[in-house]
């Protein structure tokens, strides 16, 4: 077996993965073997990539030999856009639960997509979809996570709002086996998502919840606190005056 910048890259092609020492983005190329016909389940994972993407058009650091950057193809049954919307929300919650129970670790989940630890940004989840007019043709879903990163591995503006689970426990994790055991979870969670929707993911969301409780402010303007969320996943927002508001999308800065 041939092992490849610290990933086992036979190990990898036996579990079926697309393994790329680097790559500009792990989505762009899921998205590439999606439209190639690639079935759903299929795994793309990169040692680095160049132009790994968050959301909003943020980059996702991505350095060689330290972090997980994988992103797994999804062909959901028949299911409308609207309804596929809490799928970020349900994979955080189970990649939470997962991670802290495979490394001890307090993970927690920050609406909508973000894992964190106390404050700061453990890893992400980037979920871009294709559809047609009636319903989704397949989804990709992508996560970073920071794995092994010491300080100096972050860039001087990340050092302030990002952690790695070598920082918070202070010993390195294998890649590998922490990425076989979060796929195999996330897998069985997004079966159960595709069969019964958010709700058996919304008491698991709420009780790993960093964002509930919370004044938190919105990128889009206003503040409030974070009251409650949806059956759809939607954040309630509830500003001094008593108001209601329900976000759908967008994000909190803090
Ligand atoms: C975010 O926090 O905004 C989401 C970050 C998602 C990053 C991952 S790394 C693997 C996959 N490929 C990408 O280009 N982005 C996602």
């Amino acid at each position: 077996m041939s092992r490849c910048d610290g990933f086992n890259a036979g190990l990898l092609c036996a579990h079926g993965i697309h393994y790329f020492p680097r790559l500009g983005s792990t989505n762009d190329q899921a998205r590439r073997l999606a439209e190639d016909g690639a079935p759903g389940g299929t795994v793309v994972l990169a040692d680095a990539q160049s132009a790994g993407r968050g959301r909003r058009g943020r980059a996702w650091h991505s350095p060689p030999g330290k972090g997980l950057y994988f992103s797994l193809l999804l062909r959901p049954p028949e299911m409308s856009p609207p309804a596929a919307a809490p799928l970020t929300l349900a994979a955080a919650a189970a990649a939470a639960r997962k991670l802290r129970q495979s490394t001890g670790v307090p993970v927690a989940v920050k609406w909508p997509n973000d894992l964190l630890v106390g404050a700061k940004k453990l890893g992400g989840i980037l979920t871009e979809a294709r559809c047609n007019e009636r319903a989704l043709l397949y989804i990709v879903l992508g996560m970073g996570l920071n794995v092994n990163h010491r300080a100096e591995d972050f860039p001087p503006e990340l050092r302030g709002s990002a952690t790695s689970l070598y920082l918070e426990r202070g010993i390195a994790f294998e890649r590998i086996a922490l990425l076989l055991d979060l796929l195999e979870d996330l897998r069985r969670s997004v079966e159960l998502f595709f069969q019964e929707g958010f709700a058996p993911f919304l008491p698991l969301w709420k009780e790993l919840s960093a964002t509930l409780g919370r004044e938190v402010r919105l990128a889009g303007g206003g503040a409030g606190k974070a009251v409650d969320l949806d059956a759809d996943g939607a954040l309630l927002v509830e500003d001094e005056q008593g108001r209601r508001r329900r976000l759908t999308c967008g994000e909190i800065v803090s």
